[in-house]
């Protein structure tokens, strides 16, 4: 994020190493954003990218690979826009010339004594490792770059690791990847990723909560009734089947994604955007969900899995690579309360799930409804509470539901929308979200990206139903292509309260 300024300049020079090169993070998001990037003529003609993984491919194979998946991903999206249209050769070939490739094993030191000589071949003072790797990689990966000297930062050369979620797989192991990478490099060297960050949709929340003096008015307890937050996604697992089963949606989604939205809604005004300040709201917010007690988190959760819907697709159990008899949560609502001033009494929803019947990423908040008095002689028999929806994906946009009367002689109540459609006020460029997360990477700007308390604070807000679930692992079932099941619900009928339609 751009503190300050209206133009962003070009990131200073960098090498760009990237562990895990042939994996499909590089392939479907990275390389795509720092073609972005180099289109936008936001990077240095001295960025030097160097992919490091354990297959043999020449420097040349691999810029070639690069390309190809950069292509794919475009055709993807505008499947009618010509080859040479989607790579402007103007910004590929002088990219290309930097792109060169190290085959190396992980775990040997071999490989980062090449990495050194890389690095002082390409002449760039500035480093940066971006581990798109298997997380049981991120602590060894980090310990041999310091052994051979690689994290040793000096005045104009700094060395920044970039670590990809997930980022432990509860409060404990998330302390320990801490420490362990603490041990090894400052927090200023650490760039955790969560991609929900990089949405504009994302970052938006907080200019419009912050620059918008009529929200903080009503943006507590006195005027909000509860708040939903939705991650519904239409695609099942795919080819991640044996590290889905081993996740499930809680962990997969709830403790980054759906609590940096939760951040982005509830923080505290930040003295200001810089990392720090930021960073310092979202890990109070999130540190002030209340703890459940086994008991309170087995009751304020649901966690259901999909089995063949109407449309004939395999239930997840069907899907490759996950086990037959697997207990794996597809689907996840809860309920949390963030215990603060501004909060008490508030319930957040949330809810995600795979396989759902429309991808619909939303915030929905719910206002207090207006006394019904005045309308007590009318055949208007219920008011209808106002929402204020941020549609983070797609149809990225902001409306509120307002009653309106009906035109005629009866006194009848419709319900309008009041808001704005990204693409009617702005326009966008093709982007992975990512170019903005490697830009401020490579600038130096951390507000968003992860601190060691943001992460420790998330697992610490879900451990109570992971070690509730840990006893009680009966997951409920939901028809592919639904909008999930019925217990979720219950959770909120309970409260007197209904999810908004997905969609
Ligand atoms: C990833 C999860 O972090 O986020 C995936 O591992 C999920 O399971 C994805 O599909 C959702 O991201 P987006 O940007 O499509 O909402």
């Amino acid at each position: 994020m751009k503190r300050g300024k209206t133009t962003a300049e070009p990131a200073p020079p960098v090498s760009l190493f990237l562990f895990g090169a042939h994996g499909d993070l590089v392939k479907r998001l990275l390389m795509p954003a720092i073609y972005n990037l180099a289109r936008d003529g936001l990077l240095d003609p001295n960025l030097h990218i160097v992919g490091v993984d354990h297959n043999e491919v020449s420097d040349a194979e691999f810029a070639s690979r690069l390309k190809a998946f950069i292509l794919e991903q475009a055709k993807a999206k505008t499947p009618d826009v010509p080859g040479d249209q989607v790579i402007d050769p103007a910004v590929w070939d002088p990219l290309a010339q930097r792109i060169s490739y190290v085959t190396g094993d992980f775990t040997s030191d071999d490989t980062y004594q090449t990495l050194a000589l890389k690095l002082q071949a390409n002449n760039t003072a500035n480093a940066v490792f971006y581990l798109a790797t298997s997380p049981r990689f991120f602590t060894e990966v980090s310990q041999r770059l310091n052994r051979a000297g690689l994290l040793y930062e000096q005045p104009n050369a700094y060395r920044r690791v970039v670590v990809e979620k997930p980022f432990g797989s509860d409060l404990a192991t998330a302390q320990t990847l801490n420490a362990k990478l603490l041990e090894v490099m400052t927090e200023r060297q650490i760039y955790r990723i969560d991609h929900y960050l990089g949405k504009e949709t994302v970052q938006n929340i907080m200019v419009n909560r912050f620059s918008n003096g009529i929200f903080e008015a009503f943006w507590n307890n006195h005027y909000i009734d509860h708040v939903q937050i939705t991650a519904a996604e239409s695609v099942g697992v795919e080819t991640r089947g044996s590290f889905y089963d081993q996740v499930g949606a809680l962990r997969d989604m709830v403790p980054n994604h759906l609590f940096q939205l939760l951040a982005m809604v509830a923080m505290e005004p930040p003295a200001a955007f810089g990392a720090d300040a930021v960073r310092g709201e979202k890990a109070k917010v999130v540190g002030a969900i209340r703890a459940w007690t086994k008991e309170e988190a087995l009751a304020n959760s649901v966690r259901a899995q999909y089995v063949s819907g109407t449309d004939g697709k395999p239930g997840y159990r069907e899907e490759p690579r996950v086990d037959p008899q697997s207990q794996t949560e597809t689907y996840v609502a809860l309920k949390v309360m963030i215990d603060n001033w501004r909060w008490m009494g508030v319930p957040f929803y949330l809810r995600t799930g795979k396989r759902l019947s429309v991808r619909d990423t939303e915030i929905a908040i719910c206002f207090k409804p207006a006394p019904y008095a005045q309308f007590r002689d009318t055949s208007v028999d219920y008011i209808k509470p106002n929402f204020l929806h941020m549609q983070i994906q797609p149809d990225e946009g902001m409306y509120f539901d307002l009653q309106a009367k009906r035109p005629g002689p009866a006194l009848v109540i419709d319900n309008v929308k009041l808001g704005f459609a990204y693409k009617d006020f702005f326009q966008m460029q093709p982007s992975t979200g990512y170019e903005t997360l490697l830009y401020d990477c490579f600038t130096g700007d951390q507000t968003l990206f992860q601190r060691a308390d943001n992460i420790e604070n998330g697992w610490r807000a879900v451990q109570p139903f992971l070690d509730a679930w840990a006893e009680h692992d009966t997951v409920s079932e939901y028809p592919a292509g639904s909008d999930g099941p019925a217990d979720a619900d219950e959770l909120l009928a309970r409260d007197g309260r209904a999810w908004h339609s997905l969609g």
